[in-house]
């Protein structure tokens, strides 16, 4: 939303207002269908590109022609592995080792694909980029101590965990940062199609008990996907900016408490459609400043803007529907402590 200091809104322009805003959401699937014309031969980083959503995103990119894709990861063992198999098909794939809440390593990840990419043609630059590095924190301890205890103990206690909020939040900002200072080629003349997507979650909507340090990381994406919006896509700076934000999807590497998850009442969100929401962003170029959830039923707009009430009307609807559990397993795991 643009700020203007033009005095109050009547309440009729406020209305056209909130309107025009409900008119941007999106629907699913894409009315323009085929995504081959828009994505073949560019390209794509993707940070945790090694393993989970992230992979899946580089799988379903790497299907169109001529396209190539930098899978950003910690985990070198499933990057390579991962860029081994897509070689051996028709995209160009590269693995770059990056920790992305290091400013240092993300800026060497963008000269090493960027020098990559120059050895594919010389004026290639990085298109299209998907913010997945991601990771799930403990549970935050609120066991509340003697004050005797605390006061005659030496040794320091230890901080709670705040890896969540690194990994996501500055993690986030420096590969945005990097992306459209140095990697998205925006100093050209011709600059095409440029996007980047943000991974958040309904814990960034809702908020997940007792997981404060994930809830948080996902709210600051949020925040950041908010204030990106007027400045990227200005004359100056045309990057599409988009959120995803998932429920519970099932990967390989989780698939073991699927049905301990479905006890409680859990509707999984499919890998699929958070797969569809992110190609969508990518290959319509109409598609900017939309966060979109994902949760059983498949992908929804969520209208994270004023017309939609931040997300909250979405939401509720979600919550009416079943398809969300209001709270989360971890309410009902503290309830039965208490
Ligand atoms: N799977 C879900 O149910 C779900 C739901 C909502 C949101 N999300 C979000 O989606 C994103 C992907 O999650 P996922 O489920 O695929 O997890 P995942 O663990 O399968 O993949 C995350 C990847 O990030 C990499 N990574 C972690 N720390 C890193 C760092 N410092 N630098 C570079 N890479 C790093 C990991 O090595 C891993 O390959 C995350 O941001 C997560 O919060 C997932």
């Amino acid at each position: 939303m643009v700020v203007q200091n033009t005095g109050r809104l009547s309440g009729e322009a406020m209305n056209e207002f909130l309107s025009a805003q409900r008119s941007l959401a999106i629907g699913f699937p894409n009315p323009n269908g085929d995504a081959t014309q828009s994505l073949k031969g560019k390209t794509l980083l993707v940070t945790g590109g090694a393993s989970g959503l992230g992979e899946s995103f580089v799988k379903a990119f790497a299907e169109y022609p001529g396209t190539a894709v930098i899978i950003a990861d910690l985990n070198s063992d499933r990057g390579e592995e991962l860029a081994k198999t897509l070689n051996s098909g028709e995209c160009a794939a590269k693995f770059i080792q990056v920790d992305v809440t290091n400013w240092d390593s993300v800026t060497e990840l963008f000269r090493m694909a960027l020098t990559w990419l120059r050895t594919l043609d010389n004026k290639r630059t990085i298109d299209h980029v998907v913010c997945s590095a991601g990771i799930e924190s403990e549970e935050l301890d609120l066991t509340p101590e003697h004050p005797d205890d605390f006061l005659e103990r030496n040794a320091p206690s230890k901080p709670p965990k705040s890896l969540s909020i690194n990994v996501s939040v500055i993690g986030s900002l420096y590969t945005v940062s990097a992306a459209m200072k140095y990697g998205l080629g925006l100093h050209l003349a011709d600059k095409g199609d440029k996007s980047i997507t943000l991974l958040s979650s309904l814990a960034g909507y809702s908020g997940m008990s007792l997981r404060s340090d994930y809830t948080a990381s996902k709210w600051g994406v949020r925040g950041l996907f908010r204030s990106l919006l007027d400045d990227a896509k200005s004359a100056s700076c045309p990057v599409r900016v988009n959120l995803v934000a998932p429920y519970f999807v099932p990967k390989p590497l989780t698939a073991h408490r699927v049905p301990q998850l479905q006890q409680i009442g859990i509707k999984f969100a499919a890998l699929e459609d958070v797969q569809a929401a992110v190609l969508r962003f990518m290959s319509d170029e109409s598609v900017h400043g939309r966060a979109v959830g994902i949760w059983q039923g498949g992908p929804v707009d969520l209208g994270d803007d004023l017309g939609g009430e931040f997300g909250s009307a979405a939401l509720r609807k979600g919550i009416e529907d079943g398809a969300l559990v209001r709270g989360s397993a971890h309410v009902s795991k503290r309830r039965e402590r208490l």
